[in-house]
C-alpha cells in the first residue's frame, strides 16, 4: 500500500515521533516529512482514520495522532480565498478525482472524496472519508475524522462531529446507504448504521437513548440500528426540580435490509458523471 510509501515502517516512526513529542523537535526536517507523509496517504484514500472491520469501528491511532502532530507543527499561513483573508494552519486540498464539487465547498487536504462524491459549498474537515455516491448538501459540516459511507444523503445544514478537539476515542460513523435528514446533528463518537433514516433535526450523541416506539425498550445510546426510522423525541425525566423533558431518538419504524425509504430515494440526476481529476 501507499505509492512509494512503506506504510508499516511509517507507522512505527510516527508512533515513536508521538512518544518522544515533548522531547523531540517536531519541526526537524525528518518529522516534517513523517507527519506530512502521513497526511498525503490519508488526502489520496490510501489510508483511513478509522474503518468499520467486521462490523467494529477500528480506530487507527497513529494517524489520528498525525494530524495532532501536524497541528502542532504548522503554524498559520496567509491565503486568498475570493476577497477573504486567511490565516489557516490546515492547508486545502488541492486536487480531487472525479468528484463534482460546488463553489464555496471547502475541503481540506487529508480528507478523501470517493469519485463519484457530490460536494456542495460545506465543510469537510481533515481526516474525513467521504464514499463514492453520497451527496454532502450545502452547509453541512464534517468534523475530523468522520467517517461516511457510499450513497448516504447528508442533508442542508448536517452537522458531524469531529474526532480531535475534544479528543474522543471513535470518530463519527455513517454508514452506507444512510440518510440524514436536514440540520440533524451526530457527534461524540455517535454511529447510524446502514440504511437507517434519521429525521430532520434529530441529536445524537453517544450518551442520547435511542428507543423503540413499539416496545418502549432502550436500543443502544448513540447508535441508530440498520434499516431503521428513527426521529427527534423527547423522554420524560425526574429531578429535584421538576420533571423535564430530555432530548432521544425515537425509531418509529423498521425496513427490510436494502430498502430505501419513499422519502429518501436518490435522485440519479444530481450524480452525473464524475469529470477528470482536477486540480483546484
Ligand atoms: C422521518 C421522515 C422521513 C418521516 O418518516 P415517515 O416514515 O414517513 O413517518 P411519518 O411522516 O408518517 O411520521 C411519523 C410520526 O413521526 C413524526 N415525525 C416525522 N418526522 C419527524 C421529525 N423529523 N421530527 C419529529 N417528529 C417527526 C410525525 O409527526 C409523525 O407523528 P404522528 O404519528 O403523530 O403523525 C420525515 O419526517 C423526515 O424527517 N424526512 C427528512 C426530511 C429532510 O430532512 N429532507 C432533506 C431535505 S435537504
Amino acid at each position: 500500500m501507499g505509492n512509494g510509501v512503506d506504510v508499516t515502517s511509517l507507522q512505527s516512526e510516527l508512533e515513536d515521533l508521538w512518544k518522544r513529542r515533548d522531547e523531540v523537535p517536531l519541526q526537524s526536517a525528518e518529522a516534517v516529512a513523517a507527519v506530512d507523509a502521513a497526511i498525503g496517504l490519508l488526502d489520496t484514500g490510501r489510508v483511513r482514520v478509522a474503518e468499520l472491520l467486521d462490523g467494529e469501528v477500528v480506530v487507527h491511532e497513529w494517524l489520528k495522532n498525525a494530524i495532532l502532530l501536524l497541528y502542532k507543527q504548522a503554524s498559520p499561513q496567509p491565503s486568498q480565498f475570493g476577497p477573504f483573508r486567511c490565516a489557516d494552519k490546515i492547508p486545502l486540498k488541492s486536487a480531487i478525482d472525479g468528484v463534482q464539487v460546488s463553489p464555496g465547498a471547502v475541503i481540506r487536504r487529508g480528507s478523501y472524496q470517493e469519485p463519484g462524491a457530490v460536494v456542495m459549498p460545506s465543510h469537510i474537515g481533515i481526516g474525513s472519508y467521504v464514499g463514492e455516491g453520497t451527496l454532502v448538501d450545502s452547509w453541512v459540516g464534517i468534523g475530523s475524522c468522520a467517517q461516511i459511507g457510499r450513497n448516504v444523503h447528508l442533508s442542508g445544514g448536517v452537522g458531524l462531529g469531529g474526532m480531535i478537539e475534544p479528543p474522543m476515542a471513535r470518530p463519527v460513523v455513517i454508514e452506507d446507504d444512510a440518510f440524514i435528514g436536514a440540520r440533524s446533528m451526530v457527534y461524540s463518537g455517535a454511529r447510524v448504521g446502514e440504511g437507517a433514516l434519521l429525521g430532520a433535526g434529530a441529536l445524537l450523541t453517544d450518551t442520547i437513548p435511542v428507543i423503540d416506539a413499539a416496545t418502549g425498550e432502550e436500543l443502544s445510546r448513540g447508535e441508530v440500528p440498520p434499516w431503521t426510522v428513527a426521529v427527534p423525541a423527547s423522554r420524560p425525566r425526574e429531578f429535584a426540580g421538576g420533571t423535564f423533558g430530555l432530548p432521544c431518538l425515537l425509531v418509529i419504524k423498521h425496513l427490510k435490509k436494502g430498502e430505501r425509504h419513499d422519502k429518501a430515494k436518490l435522485n440519479d440526476a444530481v450524480r452525473t458523471q464524475p469529470p477528470a481529476t482536477l486540480s483546484l
